[in-house]
């Protein structure tokens, strides 16, 4: 399936639901998320994934919210896999326990991204709500014997900017790969953007010596040999960065409206097509013509909602 500007879209980021069990203070707050729940259901789910592959989509990722607050989580993975779509990841806070541990290490997931911000007990507990450090790490332990797994770092110059030596070797420990993302000044992020933005390009000049390596997949990340550790790391230029040129993705949200970008206002409803999938077809590629070839960033968006 292709855009109007010859951009072959095949990536959806499916939000399975805006539930979560932390608090990050870039991403969601008490007053930012509503009670009432309004996921999609599972049958819901299947026949938007169902429609997405039909269309020609490679790469699926579920995003939340926490994708594994959903009891269903494994049966919609089972599925989109049952349909032939094999490059299936997921978005994670990495607060699991043994028994999901275990259920996501025998699943057709290919690669799981969980979000690791700190490696101080105490930070950590301020920073997303929950005293989760030490089962946030044994998860990263235990799936990478299994999984490709990468952490997520969002960079918080009051939080980690003394800490990526730190987390970089902790990677490197674990023989996971680690990318840094920019800080983006949208939905709750906006009131800490200004104190606690850090660049890339000012990480990058903690490094003595680094070069940019190629990478295989079409990725937001790009990924430098950082020789001071040895080690390959990514990042993640989300404000300063330009990669719509190759964008190849569209978004669906917890309550079933496409996205064409991240900072898109105007979705499409997909609940109201999904009872004929021809139509549903029809409207979404229709949809997909009219996709930007430029962000226009926004900031009322919250992320819980969308996904990231
Ligand atoms: P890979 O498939 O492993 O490359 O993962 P990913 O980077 O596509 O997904 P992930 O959910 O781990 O997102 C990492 C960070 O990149 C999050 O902060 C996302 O919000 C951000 N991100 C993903 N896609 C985009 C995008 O198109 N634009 C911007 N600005 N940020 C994005
Ligand atoms: N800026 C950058 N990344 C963010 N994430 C959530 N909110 C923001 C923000 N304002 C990240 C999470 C997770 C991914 C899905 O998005 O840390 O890793
Ligand atoms: Fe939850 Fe992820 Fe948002 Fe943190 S960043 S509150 S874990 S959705």
């Amino acid at each position: 399936m292709y855009d109007g500007f010859f951009r072959k879209i095949e990536y959806l980021r499916l939000s399975v639901t805006d539930r979560c069990n932390f608090f990050c203070k870039y991403c969601r707050t008490k007053e930012a998320c509503e009670i009432e729940n309004k996921d999609l259901s599972k049958d819901e789910i299947f026949r938007i994934i169902s429609v997405f592959k039909k269309l020609g989509i490679k790469k699926l990722r579920f995003t939340g919210g926490e994708p594994f607050l959903r009891d269903d989580i494994f049966d919609i993975i089972e599925f989109a896999d049952n349909i032939g779509i094999k490059n299936i990841n997921v978005t994670t806070n990495g607060y699991l326990d043994e028994e999901k541990i275990e259920k996501i290490a025998k699943s057709s997931l290919l690669s799981i991204n969980i979000s690791l911000d700190t490696l101080d007990k105490q930070k950590y507990k301020v920073l997303t709500g929950v005293n989760g450090l030490g089962k946030v790490i044994s998860t990263i332990k235990s799936l990478s014997k299994f999984k490709k797994v990468k952490i997520n770092t969002v960079l918080l110059r009051s939080v980690n900017f003394d800490e990526i030596d730190n987390l970089i070797s902790f990677a490197k420990e674990n023989k996971v790969v680690i990318r840094f993302i920019e800080l983006m000044p949208v939905g709750v992020a906006n009131r800490i953007f200004e104190s606690e933005f850090v660049s890339i390009e000012e990480i990058l000049k903690k490094f003595k010596n680094f070069h940019e390596i190629e990478s295989s997949e079409n990725s937001v990340a790009k990924y430098y040999y950082i020789e001071d550790f040895d080690h390959i790391v990514g990042f993640i230029n989300a404000v300063s960065g330009h990669f719509c040129d190759r964008c190849d993705k569209v978004r669906v949200s917890s309550k079933g409206v496409l996205y064409n970008c991240l900072f898109d206002k105007l979705g499409l409803d997909l609940k109201e097509y999904l009872n004929d999938e021809d139509v549903l077809v029809e409207k979404i590629q229709e949809f997909i013509k009219s996709k930007k070839f430029i962000r226009n960033p926004t900031t009322d968006l919250m992320m819980f909602k969308i996904g990231g």
